[in-house]
C-alpha cells in the first residue's frame, strides 16, 4: 500500500500503527493537523475487512476532523483513530487500556474520545492510562459526557437553518424528514424534531432501533434500503459515510441533506450532482461540529451553557456557506472546505509570522 502517494493521505503530519499481543488491538491513529492545536478526533471501533480500508478511512476521518475543528473555532487539530474489530464482540476493558497506552505513547498529540462502536465507558478505561481523552462522565452543569446528543442538537439547529434557506420555512411543523441511522445521534435527533412537529420516517439495519423510534416519536419506519430515495423535503444521513454517490444521488428526492454522518459524500464530485439536482447540502463537518464542540470544552474545562451557546453558532455558519455558494455558484462543500484550509493555513502562516 502506498500511502505517502494515497489521495486520502493529503499531507497528513503522522500516521501510526499499533498492535498489542496480550490484546490482539490492532488500531491505526492518524494525525492530520496540529496547526490548530492538538490533534482531536474520537475512535471508531470497526471490522474492517482489510487494512487497506482501515487506512483510508481513518485518513480521511482525521482531515474531516481538521475542517471540522477548523470551522467550529476550537483550539484543536485534526486526528482520529480506528481499532480494527467487532463492538459487538470484541470488546474489553484490557483492549481500550492497550488503546490508550497507545494514544498516551503520542504525548499529547493526539486526543481520543467516542466515535462509532465505542462509548463512555471504554473511554474510562482508556482514560485509566493517559490523560489525552475526553467524552467522559460529566457531573451535573459541567461539560462533557456522550457526545451524542451535543451533536444531534447541532444537526437539529442545522436542519431549521437549511430548511428556512432552501423552503423559506421559519418552522419545521409538518416537514417531512427522513432519518436514516438511529443510534445515539438519530434518536436525540428525532426527539428534537418530534417536539417541533417534523414529520418522520426513520430507517436502521437494527430493528429494535426502529421500534423505539417509532414507539417514542411517533416516526413512521421506512425499509433501509429505501431511506434515500424518501420523497422528503429533509434527508438526514446519521448512519455512516459514503451514503450519497453518483448512484444515490440520481435516486434522491429530498430537498435538502442535513445529517450527522462523517464524510457523507463518496466524492467531492457527488457535491456537484446535489448541487445540479437543486438539493441543499449541509457540509458534514459544519453541522455535525456540536460532540466535538462538548469533546472540547470537556477538555479544557467549561461548562454545559458554554457548549450550547457554542453549539448555537452551527445555524449561523451554515447560513454563510449557503449564501456564499449560492453567490459564487459553487458547490456547499467547496465553499466549506476552502473556508476550512483558509483557517488553517492562515494559522500556520500567522505563527512563522
Ligand atoms: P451509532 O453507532 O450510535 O449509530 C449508528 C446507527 O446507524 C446504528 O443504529 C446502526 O445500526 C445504524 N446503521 C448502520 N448502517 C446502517 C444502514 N446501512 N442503514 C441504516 N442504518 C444503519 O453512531 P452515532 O453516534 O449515532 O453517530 C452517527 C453518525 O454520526 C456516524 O457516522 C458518526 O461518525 C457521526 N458522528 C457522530 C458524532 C457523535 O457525537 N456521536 C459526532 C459527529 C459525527
Amino acid at each position: 500500500m502506498e500511502i505517502f502517494d494515497m489521495r486520502e493521505f493529503d499531507a497528513h503530519e503522522l500516521v501510526v500503527f499499533g498492535h498489542d499481543a496480550g490484546t490482539g488491538l490492532r488500531a491505526i491513529i492518524a494525525i492530520h493537523s496540529t496547526a490548530l492545536g492538538p490533534a482531536a478526533g474520537g475512535c471508531r471501533m470497526w471490522p474492517y475487512a482489510t487494512t487497506s480500508d482501515a487506512v483510508t478511512d481513518v485518513l480521511r476521518l482525521s482531515r474531516g476532523m481538521s475542517y471540522k475543528n477548523a470551522m467550529a473555532d476550537l483550539p484543536l487539530g485534526g486526528g482520529k483513530a480506528v481499532i480494527i474489530g467487532d463492538s459487538r464482540k470484541g470488546k474489553s476493558p484490557q483492549l481500550f487500556e492497550a488503546f490508550g497506552r497507545f494514544v498516551e505513547s503520542l504525548g499529547g498529540r493526539y486526543i481520543t474520545a467516542e466515535d462509532v462502536g465505542t462509548t463512555t465507558t471504554d473511554m474510562a478505561n482508556v482514560a485509566r492510562v493517559t490523560r489525552y481523552v475526553s467524552g467522559l462522565r460529566s457531573s451535573p452543569g459541567a461539560a462533557g459526557g456522550d457526545p451524542a446528543p451535543k451533536t444531534a442538537l447541532g444537526v437539529y439547529l442545522g436542519i431549521q437553518a437549511a430548511v428556512k434557506f432552501r423552503l423559506g420555512r421559519a418552522d419545521l411543523k409538518g416537514v417531512s424528514v427522513a432519518i436514516q441511522g438511529l443510534g445515539g445521534v438519530g434518536q436525540a435527533l428525532c426527539g428534537l424534531l418530534a417536539a417541533d412537529g417534523a414529520k418522520l420516517f426513520v430507517a436502521d439495519v437494527d430493528q429494535a432501533a426502529v421500534e423505539r423510534a417509532c414507539d417514542q416519536y411517533q416516526a413512521r419506519p421506512v425499509a433501509a434500503e429505501e431511506v434515500l430515495s424518501l420523497d422528503v423535503d429533509v434527508l438526514s444521513p446519521c448512519a455512516l459515510g459514503g451514503v450519497l454517490d453518483s448512484h444515490s444521488v440520481r435516486r434522491l428526492r429530498a430537498r435538502v441533506v442535513a445529517g450527522a454522518a462523517n464524510n457523507q459524500l463518496a466524492q467531492g464530485e457527488d457535491g456537484t450532482a446535489l448541487q445540479k439536482a437543486g438539493i441543499l447540502y449541509a457540509p458534514d463537518y459544519v453541522i455535525n461540529a456540536g460532540g466535538i464542540i462538548s469533546v472540547s470544552r470537556e477538555y479544557y474545562g467549561g461548562s454545559e451553557a458554554q457548549v450550547i451557546g457554542e453549539i448555537q453558532a452551527i445555524p449561523a455558519r451554515l447560513t454563510e456557506i449557503f449564501e456564499r455558494a449560492r453567490r459564487e455558484s459553487r458547490t456547499t462543500n467547496a465553499v466549506a472546505d476552502q473556508m476550512a484550509r483558509e483557517r488553517l493555513s492562515g494559522h500556520a502562516r500567522s505563527r512563522v509570522a
